[in-house]
């Protein structure tokens, strides 16, 4: 069995719809009988006919021939694990996987799953959201099938202190992945967007759970602009967002974005709970090219700050250099930080 999970919660991919799937892509655009599937498989031809519609539901494009057999004639651009598995290289992360045409947020259902007791590494994938939150409670909006919306669970071994890292260790992988994938050198903006020509590219929302000083979980929601135009978005966010495709003027092929994004975060985390991620903030200022610029900051209370980001603090805070000294600025008492 292969230990992809459905979002029921049930395992939905078993290694004979792996094998099914295989079977018609090497013999993509030819017509495979039915029978011969079902005597290669050990399967009954109902069974065989009842894989066929689990990815015809998924669209792929499979034409049907009675006394002849299936053909495969598309496959779909989705982040089903089917399709990022091969470029899989880690041991547990995207190794369990729900994966969701639409969601409310995949954050949300994280936490859902988090009650239901889900392996570590396990991800929560979605083609659209329509609940999808963003930092400071805002909404985060991703166009259907175009980007990557994604939740990863985490129960790492790791004290508060270090948890409090996890935001700029998984900007500098997410950064590192953009760069490597693309050629695309993208910007952090503290605390952790990420951004190119100062237009945001990609979001992370990071949700930790304590018990006391202990983390208990971690949900590390990553939204990335990949394959979307600027027209996919609403009006108001045009003017402030941008995506790979529009940058590059072609395709990224998102399950590879995607599988190198785990591989990178599976090794840094495994690095950070041996205590050899000291170097995580230098690695994060290499992107954060605002450091030594003005910058505004709205704080929860309504008070705006400004001064010039000097830099980040060991523990995660921005060093600001006001009119009055200098100023320690905590992301959790922050609404918005914007460029002047
Ligand atoms: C931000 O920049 O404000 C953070 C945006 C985070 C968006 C991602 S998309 C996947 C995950 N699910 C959510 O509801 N939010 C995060």
């Amino acid at each position: 069995m292969s230990p992809l999970l459905g979002k029921d919660g049930k395992l939905a991919i078993t290694d004979e719809k792996l094998q099914l799937l295989n079977t018609l892509l090497s013999r993509q655009g030819e017509f495979v009988s039915g029978q011969e599937i079902a005597e290669k498989m050990g399967l009954s031809r109902p069974s065989v006919w009842k894989d066929i519609q689990y990815f015809k539901a998924l669209n792929y494009r499979i034409e049907a021939r009675s006394k002849v057999g299936y053909r495969l004639i598309g496959v779909p651009d989705i982040l089903h694990p089917l399709q990022y598995f091969p470029f899989l290289n880690t041991r547990r992360y995207g190794r369990t996987c729900y994966y969701h045409r639409v969601i409310d947020s995949t954050n949300r259902e994280a936490r859902r799953l988090i009650e239901r007791g889900v392996p570590d590494g396990t991800i929560v994938i979605a083609e659209y959201q329509s609940k999808g939150m963003g930092r400071w409670g805002r909404k985060w909006f991703s166009p259907f099938g175009k980007n990557i919306i994604l939740s990863l669970i985490l129960y790492p071994s790791l004290e508060a202190t270090s948890a409090s890292l996890l935001p700029f260790l998984t900007g500098v992988k997410l950064a590192q992945a953009l760069e490597e994938e693309t050629g695309v050198h993208p910007s952090m903006l503290w605390p952790n967007d990420v951004l190119f020509a100062r237009r945001k590219i990609a979001g992370i929302l990071v949700e930790s759970a304590f018990r006391q000083s202990d983390l208990e979980h971690v949900i590390i929601g990553v939204g990335v602009n990949v394959n979307s135009s600027l027209v996919d978005f609403p009006g108001g966010l045009q003017e402030r967002v941008t995506t790979l495709r529009e940058i590059l003027g072609r395709p990224t092929s998102r399950q590879k974005l995607l599988a190198v994004f785990l591989e990178k975060m599976e090794n840094g985390v495994r690095a950070m709970e041996e205590g050899k991620a000291s170097d995580t903030l230098e690695q994060w200022r290499f992107y954060a090219d605002f450091l030594g610029d003005p910058v505004r900051i709205l704080l929860g209370d309504s008070r705006e700050v400004r001064g010039t980001a000097r830099d980040v603090l060991p523990d995660g805070r921005l060093l600001l250099h006001t009119d009055s000294g200098d100023l320690p600025v905590d992301a959790s008492e922050v609404i918005s930080l914007s460029l002047k």
